[in-house]
């Protein structure tokens, strides 16, 4: 016997394909990801929250010369949107990168470990998050972070 998970990925090759608060939520990401703290990997990210009160919040990754103790874009934001709006559902995340002086030509993924936190944002506020990962030439769109994390691990 064999299950079939199917995941669904909106693809486009300009953020001029998006809705204008989309946009916007991306230019935010884009801007953020500039004043990330990455002097070790150089791999510079950032990550925008549209929240249901149409607050926009956003972090960028935060490293470390202790590698494992630096945080990525997505919970430096999403830590800050539960810290500061906890009653507030986030409805779309958007993530770019900006490395070698340019932004990443594909669309950057969140690691899995943000995934797992994004998963539960979406449970927390049973409101499922639009995920918009940024690349200047594609550009990847999921619905829900179900699409990123099939067969997730998400009750005790
Ligand atoms: N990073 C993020 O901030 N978000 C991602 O989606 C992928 C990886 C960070 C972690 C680390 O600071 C650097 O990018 C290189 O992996």
């Amino acid at each position: 016997m064999k299950k079939q998970v199917n995941i669904e990925i909106e693809v486009y090759n300009s953020i001029d394909e998006l809705s204008e608060k989309e946009q916007a939520l991306v230019l935010e990401a884009k801007a953020i990801a500039k004043k990330a703290y990455a002097p070790h990997s150089k791999f510079y990210v950032g990550a925008a929250l549209l929240l249901d009160n149409d607050e926009i919040v956003s972090g960028n990754n935060q490293e470390n010369v202790a590698y494992p103790s630096g945080i990525c874009a997505e919970r430096t934001a999403l830590f800050y949107a539960g810290s500061q709006f906890p009653d507030h559902a986030v409805k779309t995340l958007a993530v770019a990168v900006y490395t070698n002086g340019e932004f990443a030509e594909q669309p950057v993924t969140p690691c899995g470990s943000c995934r797992q936190v994004m998963l539960e944002t979406e449970n927390r506020y049973n409101s499922p998050m639009r995920v918009i990962m940024t690349g200047e030439k594609q550009i990847y769109v999921v619905n829900s972070v179900k699409d990123l994390l099939p067969l997730s691990f998400d009750s005790l």
